[in-house]
């Protein structure tokens, strides 16, 4: 049986990987929102980091947001944060824990594929899975999932990360029909390149480093020459997360503040992956709600 302990007049948002990025910058401005609009579900696989998400807040805790742990990798750890929360209603899901790989195919280890696949893929899966029973017999309920402009067309050197974007897309193209009946709304936000440690923290062949050696030469030059290209790419035309959002990007989350924030505005001379990634807005972030 569902309680409804979060108040009928907020909407409650969980949201997966609030330990950094976009997932922070998100939990935190819904938390903060001034006329307590939200109940925040953040989840992160370590608690721990959790500090940094107090930290944004002004070092405490506020009544609109919770923590909680959970590993979209550990079927345990999801029914365990699912139990926490499927005694309340919850109104809207956000898909966001992701991980990138980037370097030659040839350098990309069993391993660092499956786990691409098992978060960015099957842990979007798997929590959908967990949450949606309950927002079927509410008959309400959105889930967003974040997508990437990789999920849409193939960036050089992210073969397996893209692979992984594009089967998110098949995921929400086919669900967003059969969860319409439900009054159920599946929105996927496709990303273009938004600053945060995403760069950092993806898996990556070090150009440098062993993992090349043996590589032709040509595939060597290429991607260096892709590094420094993404590196520029990040420092001049990324969007910073956790920032004001742009009224676009307002619109975005369905009514929920984004946390996506353009900082430089777009010019002519943007690389190709940027004018792709906002070729739908020309903001650099295109979503996809389906179809009326
Ligand atoms: N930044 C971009 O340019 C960009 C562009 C397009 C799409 N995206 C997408 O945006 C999403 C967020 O990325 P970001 O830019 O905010 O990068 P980020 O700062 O690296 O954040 C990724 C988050 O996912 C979490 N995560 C990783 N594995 C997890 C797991 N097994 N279970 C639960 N959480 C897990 C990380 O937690 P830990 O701290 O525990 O690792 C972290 O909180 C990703 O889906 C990414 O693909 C980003």
């Amino acid at each position: 049986m569902e309680q409804s302990a979060v108040p009928t007049e907020q909407t409650a948002v969980l949201i997966t990987g609030c330990s950094s990025g976009i997932g922070l910058g998100l939990a935190a401005r819904l938390a903060a929102d001034p006329a307590r609009r939200f109940k925040v579900f953040a989840t992160m696989r370590d608690l721990a980091k959790g500090e940094r998400l107090r930290e944004r807040l002004g070092g405490g805790c506020p009544e609109t947001l919770e923590l909680l742990q959970l590993d979209v990798t550990d079927p345990r750890s999801l029914a365990a944060a699912a139990r926490r929360v499927l005694g309340q209603r919850l109104d809207v899901l956000v898909c966001n824990a992701g991980v990138g790989l980037m370097g030659p195919l040839e350098t990309c280890s069993e391993q660092a594929m499956r786990t691409v696949f098992e978060v960015n893929l099957f842990g979007a899966i798997r929590t959908i899975q967990a949450f949606l029973p309950a927002m079927k017999r509410r008959r309400a309920g959105r889930i967003l999932v974040t997508g990437s402009v990789g999920g849409l067309q193939g960036v050089p050197f992210n073969s397996i990360y893209c692979a992984s974007k594009f089967a998110v897309e098949g995921l929400c193209e086919s669900l967003a029909v059969v969860l319409r009946p439900f009054n159920i709304h599946v929105t996927l936000v496709e990303c273009g390149p938004v600053r945060t440690g995403f760069l950092q923290n993806l898996q990556r062949a070090d150009p440098e480093g062993s993992e090349l050696r043996g590589l032709d030469a040509d595939t060597q030059r290429l991607y260096r020459r892709y590094l420094r290209h993404c590196r520029g790419l990040f420092r001049t035309a990324a969007w910073a997360a956790g920032a004001s959002p742009s009224p676009a990007a307002e619109g975005t989350f369905g009514g929920l503040p984004a946390c996506l924030r353009r900082v430089p505005a777009p010019g002519k001379d943007m690389p190709p992956l940027c004018r792709a990634g906002s070729c739908h807005d020309a903001r650099g972030i295109l979503v996809r709600h389906p179809p009326a």
